[in-house]
């Protein structure tokens, strides 16, 4: 059903509907603008421009819509434009003419970036939870492994060695991040662009605070130009997500590497692995590389709608709806690849021995001489210096550092006393890295102790969302 024509002597041609058409992709949105249209109803009606009956008539034909889009008995057709286009013929069929009552004091461009926050905070509300999900995992994993020593990287190289639980709890720490964002983004997107009608606001007595405080949203728009053309809430979304997709992403780059047969650290299991259909011995984790492959498309629709919007003159232009599926598409797969991901980080084992025995290889202890050093006053620079004698010391004679002689090690420097073996065990490094962060194990039990109390404090934030979320969306005004 068109929403416009009345000054139109021609139709659209099939490519110009076609090319208009939003209906297949927006239809998403129907529970949204219905339940936008209920809120927009009630200030008609309080404000009297709809009598009683009629607005009843209404409200009753939009509850049913409700119910019918929802059991999937109303759907759009091939001939409507838009999910606004749809509904309205829904509200029409229903009531006759009245069905078209609700345009008053609307147009569909308020209307269409009220549906889209609508829309997106729900989405962002069911992703912050699906992130606390892998962050239970990731928890849990780490905790399992809390004891478990293993080489630290750095430029992909033996670096330190590090508690393996210290390995997989950093990530917790990025995921928190991310909620920290869905946070602040959530209350920026909290503000009700209706009553700014097609761009300059109405004539009619509305009452924006009102139908915004009925939506859930913390206040009305304050410039209605704004209104219609701020997609920022778009553009920050798909920042997040592609945010979450970096650090998912990067999981999976862990998880390829660390399964291995030159590392054979990681034992994924069977069910997040796939087979190969000529190599029979083949386990891939390819859970792991589609986490790392979507992250492309998440950043690809991030970068569509910047350049979409940039230049964008205000306030309404048609540009605006290829806002749409970039965010479906970013929200449906992050919704995708975190359940997959948390549930093979639940699943992996992980080989204790081979990570004990890999972690002080590459001389990776090297920097406990340097600190012993500093503790018996040496100046770093010369510390460090005589740490990497021992090491090349090492490299030519191939032994480890705790096997060069007493004599060795005083000819290196002078403060190199025997006692300094009893810091060249991973067990002596790892213990004494105790400040906070570190690898220690009495850090890293804070450290998890802290991260299990943010997991069920934002556990409950987005719990509380959720319900009130669908509470709002429950409600007929
Ligand atoms: N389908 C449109 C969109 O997604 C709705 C708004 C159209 N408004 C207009 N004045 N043509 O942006």
């Amino acid at each position: 059903m068109a929403l416009w024509g009345g000054r139109f002597s021609q139709s659209p041609t099939d490519a110009v509907f076609a090319l208009s058409q939003s209906v297949q992709f927006d239809w998403r949105l129907a529970p949204y603008d219905l339940r936008s249209s209920l809120a927009h109803l009630s200030v008609l009606e309080s404000s009297g421009l709809l009598k009683k009956d009629v607005a009843s008539s209404i409200r009753k034909a939009l509850n049913e819509l409700i119910a019918e889009v929802g059991s999937g008995k109303f759907s759009y057709i091939a001939s409507d434009e838009d999910v606004h286009s749809a509904l309205e013929r829904g509200l029409t069929e229903k009531l006759g003419e009245i069905g078209g009552s609700l345009r008053a004091g609307r147009s569909r461009n308020d209307q269409v970036t009220t549906d889209l926050r609508l829309y997106a905070i729900d989405q962002m509300i069911s992703i912050a939870q699906a992130i606390t999900e892998l962050q239970g995992a990731l928890i849990a994993k780490a905790t399992e492994y809390s004891d478990a020593p293993a080489p630290g990287f750095t430029h992909l190289q033996h670096a330190q060695p590090v508690l393996f639980g210290h390995e997989l709890a950093k990530h917790v720490h990025a995921f928190a991040r991310d909620l920290d964002r869905i946070n602040d983004w959530l209350t920026r997107t909290s503000v009700s662009p209706l009553g700014s009608g097609a761009l300059a606001g109405s004539s009619l007595p509305l009452a924006p605070e009102k139908t915004a405080l009925s939506l859930g949203f913390a206040m009305s728009a304050q410039n209605s130009i704004d209104a219609v053309s701020d997609r920022d809430f778009v553009a920050e979304a798909l920042f997040i997500l592609s945010m979450v997709g970096v650090h998912l992403s990067r999981i999976g780059e862990e998880w390829c590497i660390w399964s291995t047969t030159e590392f054979g650290w990681a034992l994924v299991a069977d069910a997040y692995s796939t087979g190969s259909s000529i190599m029979p011995q083949k386990k891939n984790p390819d859970m792991a590389e589609l986490a790392r492959g979507k992250s492309g498309r998440l950043i690809g629709n991030l970068a569509g709608v910047l350049t979409m919007l940039k230049g964008l003159p205000f306030a309404y232009n048609r540009d605006l709806q290829e806002d749409k599926e970039p965010l479906f598409d970013s929200i449906d797969t992050v919704l995708l690849v975190l359940p997959a991901v948390t549930g093979m980080i639940a699943t992996t084992e992980f080989d204790r021995e081979k990570m004990a025995l890999a972690a002080p290889l590459g001389y990776s202890l090297a920097t406990e001489i340097a600190d012993y050093l500093v503790r018996a006053h040496v100046p770093f620079a010369q510390a460090h210096e005589a740490a990497g004698k021992c090491v090349a010391l090492c490299e030519s004679s191939d032994r480890q550092l705790h096997q060069l002689t007493d004599q060795e090690l005083s000819s290196i420097h002078a403060e190199l006393k025997p006692d300094v073996r009893a810091v060249l065990t991973v067990h002596g490094a790892l213990a004494s890295r105790t400040t906070r962060g570190g690898t220690a194990p009495s850090a890293l039990a804070q450290q998890l102790k802290d991260a299990q109390g943010s997991l069920e404090d934002a556990k409950k934030r987005f719990s509380a969302a959720s319900k009130e979320f669908a509470t709002m969306m429950g409600s007929s005004d």
